[in-house]
């Protein structure tokens, strides 16, 4: 959820934060994730926390947050705020007492002795950074260098050391007793590094130079086996706060990005009885313009194939670090897109704007505000910036489309605001009306406990099936294709009914919700999906 920092700030919060509050109930979400709103000099968009235990002032007031978690609450919505435990801001009172060795602060961080070769300082190892250059900072003051997965400004915590988790602790305490209800948890599969600190090999990749981070294959510093350790510690800890069989779990939800090997043990095995799961982002990932339905089709066996026995799944299309989906596939395919992802068993995760098929936003140099972009300079900062993904959500077709009165704004609003807006989005039939259906028809019980099949039409052509003892039947079926398809659906499916209901169609489809087609020859044009039903008009 994006909520105006200004609007807040201006003295009008009750009504900025009602509004977002209402639109996100009305629209099915259930619950939200708030981009980072702790104090911060705002270096990497927040990620970068000075303290752990305030509302940066550019986003409210302490005061504003307890009333907006109210507002939620009471609208039926949860709360997650996001947590990064990797690393602080080099501007936390932390890193402040470490470089001046007060204890306990001395070894929070990952402080290592310089190497000399000829007489000349240098880097413990060869480690560079997630954001380009290497991934040792000298302090002149302490005399050593501390080690910084992400930006120089973002010191690595020491998690070999007992305190910094008790620290950690305390801090989501200190927001569970707010009433919070789970965290998203910043970039888990970096939190260890082998304990040897030895160098790093060579990937091979090409197009990279020494001092990107592709060009090196990152042996020691991911996936280290501690992480799911610490996930398991800390779900544990949130665990603790379900104090009856009533209470909701609360909710940690893991960002891991790899393969299945790497990605499946934060679900942990049967005995944990948390909510925590790693994000799915294999669509994320792997899904683009090139993907033909076969790949889509073994992206999502892969996933439920290798979840452990009894959990639960989750779908992510898009995020804040990442080109959004409507500019990866096509903007036409979104409506498909979300049947995909929200008629599919599990968790459907959105990025603000995705509901409106929201499409990056061009960034020039001199309005770049992600300091990993910034860092390569104006030639290569296209490559990195993640600022295009990220600009002003469009509220309406007023000034800055609504987002803020304010003179300018951080990151340019897609001048395509004035037409394609939330507003304008309510009025007539939209890529928010689909978002809104699906998510009102997944509280169904075919939907909640049915068998699902996903199955290969056609080359592009994709057809996923939801069915549950004797509640009607659902059959998205989606054309990746650039030209129009005839689907028979009875040639794969025989026992369907020869005719079916169209319960929700795509923007682009020239069939209309509420009409029949023959379940043997469903005209689907470029990009088209619909979403298809047993049931009849009246049992829905
Ligand atoms: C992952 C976050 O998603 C990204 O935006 C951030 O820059 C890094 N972690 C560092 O915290």
């Amino acid at each position: 959820m994006d909520f105006t920092g200004r609007d807040l700030i201006r003295g009008e919060p009750e009504k900025v934060i009602t509004e977002k509050v209402d639109y996100l109930k009305d629209i099915g979400v259930c619950a939200v994730w708030l981009s980072p709103v702790l104090k911060s000099p705002q270096l990497d968009f927040g990620y970068d926390v000075s303290d752990f235990k305030q509302i940066d002032p550019i986003y409210g007031t302490m005061q504003d947050f307890d009333r907006m978690i109210d507002k939620f609450h009471k609208a039926g919505t949860k709360v997650l705020l996001n947590f990064v435990p990797n690393h602080t801001s080099n501007m936390h009172d932390w890193l402040k007492k470490s470089v001046k060795r007060i204890n306990p602060y001395t070894d929070y961080f990952i402080w290592k002795d310089a190497k000399y070769v000829d007489g000349v300082r240098s880097p413990p190892n060869n480690w560079v950074a997630r954001f380009t250059g290497p991934a040792w900072e000298w302090n002149d003051q302490r005399q050593q260098y501390y080690l910084h997965q992400f930006l120089v400004e973002q010191p690595d915590l020491d998690y070999r050391n007992p305190k910094v988790h008790d620290e950690i602790k305390d801090v989501m305490d200190f927001w569970l007793k707010r009433g919070l209800d789970g965290f998203r948890i910043d970039a888990i599969c970096f939190i260890y590094e082998r304990a040897d600190f030895a160098d790093e090999p060579e990937s091979g990749e090409a197009g990279f130079v020494p001092t990107d981070y592709s060009y090196w294959k990152h042996v020691c510093t991911r996936d280290q086996p501690e992480n799911v350790d610490l996930a398991k510690e800390l779900e544990e800890f949130v665990n603790s706060y379900k104090k009856t069989e009533s209470d909701t779990p609360k909710i940690l939800l893991l960002e891991c990005y790899g393969p299945p090997s790497v990605v499946m043990p934060f679900y942990g095995n049967d005995t944990r009885i948390g909510a925590a799961f790693p994000f799915n982002f294999n669509m994320l990932d792997y899904m683009n313009r090139e993907s033909d339905v076969q790949a889509i089709k073994d992206m999502i066996a892969i996933w439920l194939a290798n979840m452990p026995e009894g959990k639960w799944a989750n779908w992510v299309i898009s995020n804040h670090d990442r080109v959004r989906i409507a500019t990866r596939m096509d903007n036409m395919l979104l409506d498909g897109i979300h049947m995909l992802q929200m008629v599919l068993p599990g968790t459907a995760i959105t990025y603000y704007g995705d509901e409106l098929g929201m499409e990056d936003t061009y960034v020039r140099w001199d309005q770049a505000t992600d300091t990993f972009a910034l860092n390569v300079g104006p030639d290569r900062f296209t490559l990195f910036d993640r600022g295009p993904s990220r600009s002003p959500f469009p509220w309406d077709d007023s000034k800055n489309a609504g987002f803020s009165d304010g003179p300018d704004l951080w990151l340019p609003i897609n001048p395509n605001y004035w037409m394609n807006n939330m507003k304008l989005q309510t009025k007539r039939k939209s890529h928010l009306k689909t978002y809104q259906a699906l998510a009102t028809l997944r509280k169904s019980a075919t939907f909640i406990y049915g068998d699902a099949d996903v199955f290969v039409i056609s080359k592009w052509v994709l057809a996923l099936s939801r069915s549950y003892k004797d509640h009607p039947t659902y059959i998205v079926v989606i054309n990746f294709n650039s030209y129009t398809e005839t689907v028979d659906l009875l040639k794969d499916r025989p026992t369907l009914p020869h005719n079916l209901n169209v319960q929700l169609s795509s923007l682009n489809a020239s069939i209309n919700e509420g009409n029949l087609v023959k379940t043997n020859s469903i005209v689907l044009r470029p990009k088209a999906a619909l979403l298809l039903t047993t049931a009849r008009n009246d049992e829905n």
